[in-house]
């Protein structure tokens, strides 16, 4: 094993937390994410409240989602929110032509995304359809939504069961506008979007807006720059980044196997997963040159592994399965929000069910955790606390004359004084070492959790759901003030001192 000295550093801005909003996940109208995911039939033998699935809220509820993206993706901009209010058999149906022509029944719209999202616990985050809405469509949305005047719309809310204002929040104007969400320019976007905030109203009694630039597709930094100089900040709480992880890198073509991979395939996956750490460098860079104090945030509101379909499956609707190599993508993928949480205090994973990089599959009555879920779970204790730097050099994991860094890793101090560390090691094959100092953390005990597996293209499937699962770590020991840890290959960890 190579041996990693390691130190916990003292934080340089004490006040400085990382977001429990990096923790964020997505519910687009997408293939089974929505319909026969949250939203199943009134005859499905699962516990239901109403269609609601409750055993994918229970375990939601476990990793305390922090908020939920909806109703997309490029779905946003096609969707239109009053097909979803009002008695069910009124409502119209739609067609879903983002995803599979598939015929949409308007029976999941707003009000029962906003029970989904309280049953959850989770904030609700929507998107505004910008790319075939109005401006006084969203408005009205909002009036809908926030407004506690007696107005013919908020009537029709209480006519609709809710009285009371809803209070939401987090606001996205638009999503992907250089691309499903209208092909614009930026420059032509920026305009869109100065329109769209000005009528995007503070309802008295209801919380601040949080508005949300639709923002950039990867590195193009010209997308981020364009917005940070003609928005002022006064009109913006945040700004987004799209970044997918596709194992062969290619959009065109096969993006790569979910499972059944080889090494060399694994390895450029996560060589493209570690990209998300330049990508992140690079525009938090450009928005410190317009916003010194950091007051915009930066949201990956759409990132995670995209392979290619499970075979036989519809293809506009992208079901995949899910490993314990995309578990070592969320892993180090959320290892670098945290480290950046000056700037990134919000992200979504692409999407909490039976789509993409999904938490949780279901097959009819069947439910399974994939083992990205128990990263979530692992991760939660880093909600909100107090970041805490690591310094190290990380050995390389080499292969076939290729080199990545085998070790990323973050932490965090609760508000009980306890020190999470999360680790990730990469490399396949070599456990690595850890000698840690540890000055100013007051700790006597430690304890960890641990996810791996004998294979990283193992994974859960309905009749073997616990082959990938969390185990109790017993290789960290107090030596003296440091501390000794022996990171198996292949493994995320996350350690407790207390
Ligand atoms: O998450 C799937 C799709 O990916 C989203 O709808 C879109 O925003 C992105 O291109």
């Amino acid at each position: 094993a190579q041996t990693v000295r390691l130190t916990v550093q003292p934080p340089t801005d004490p006040t400085l937390r990382i977001s429990k909003h990096i923790y964020g996940h997505f519910a687009e109208h997408l293939g089974r994410c929505v319909y026969d995911g949250f939203w199943v039939d009134q005859g499905l033998n699962v516990p239901k409240q109403g269609r609601i699935r409750m055993d994918i809220v229970e375990a939601l509820r476990n990793i305390k989602v922090a908020n939920l993206r909806w109703p997309g993706g490029c779905y946003a901009d096609a969707y239109h929110w009053r097909d979803g209010v009002g008695p069910t058999a009124q409502r119209p149906q739609t067609i879903n032509t983002w995803w599979g022509d598939a015929v949409e029944d308007n029976s999941f719209g707003t009000h029962e995304f906003l029970e989904l999202c309280k049953l959850i616990g989770a904030e609700p985050y929507l998107a505004a359809n910008v790319g075939s809405g109005t401006v006084q469509e969203m408005a009205n949305w909002m009036e809908y939504l926030n407004s506690n005047a007696d107005t013919p719309l908020t009537r029709q809310r209480g006519q609709n069961g809710h009285p009371e204002p809803y209070g939401v929040m987090m606001w996205g104007i638009g999503n992907e506008s250089w691309g499903c969400g209208g092909n614009m320019t930026v420059d032509y976007y920026t305009d869109v979007y100065k329109r769209y905030a000005t009528f995007a109203h503070n309802y008295p009694g209801s919380p601040k807006l949080k508005r949300i630039v639709s923002g950039a597709n990867g590195d193009d930094a010209n997308w981020t720059e364009t917005c940070m100089r003609n928005i002022p900040l006064d009109q913006m709480w945040g700004l987004t980044l799209h970044q997918y992880t596709l194992p062969t890198g290619n959009w065109t073509g096969s993006k790569g196997k979910a499972t059944g991979f080889n090494e060399q395939e694994y390895f450029s996956t996560m060589k493209n997963c570690l990209k998300m750490e330049a990508v992140v460098t690079k525009h938090a860079a450009i928005m410190d040159q317009y916003d010194k104090d950091k007051k915009v945030a930066l949201l990956v509101d759409e990132w995670g592994v995209w392979t290619d379909v499970e075979p036989g499956t519809n293809p506009g609707f992208l079901y995949q399965q899910n490993s314990l190599r995309d578990a070592l993508v969320a892993g180090t993928t959320l290892n670098i929000f945290n480290n950046h949480c000056d700037r990134v205090r919000g992200a979504n994973l692409a999407q909490a069910v039976n789509v993409l990089q999904a938490l949780v599959l279901t097959d009819k009555e069947r439910m399974l955790l994939t083992p990205t879920y128990h990263v979530f779970d692992l991760y939660q204790v880093h909600q909100d606390a107090q970041f805490v730097p690591l310094q190290f050099t990380s050995p390389e994991y080499v292969l076939n004359g290729q080199k990545l860094p085998a070790l990323n890793a973050s932490a965090s101090k609760d508000a009980n004084g306890a020190v999470h560390i999360s680790l990730v090691n990469l490399d396949t094959k070599k456990p690595l070492q850890l000698a840690a100092a540890l000055p100013g953390v007051n700790w006597k005990t430690v304890s960890g959790r641990i996810l791996t597996s004998a294979n990283v293209n193992d994974y859960n499937t309905f009749d073997n759901p616990n082959k990938v699962k969390l185990a109790d770590f017993k290789d960290a020991k107090k030596r003296g003030a440091n501390l000794a840890v022996e990171l198996p290959p292949q493994s995320v960890l996350v350690l407790a001192l207390k």
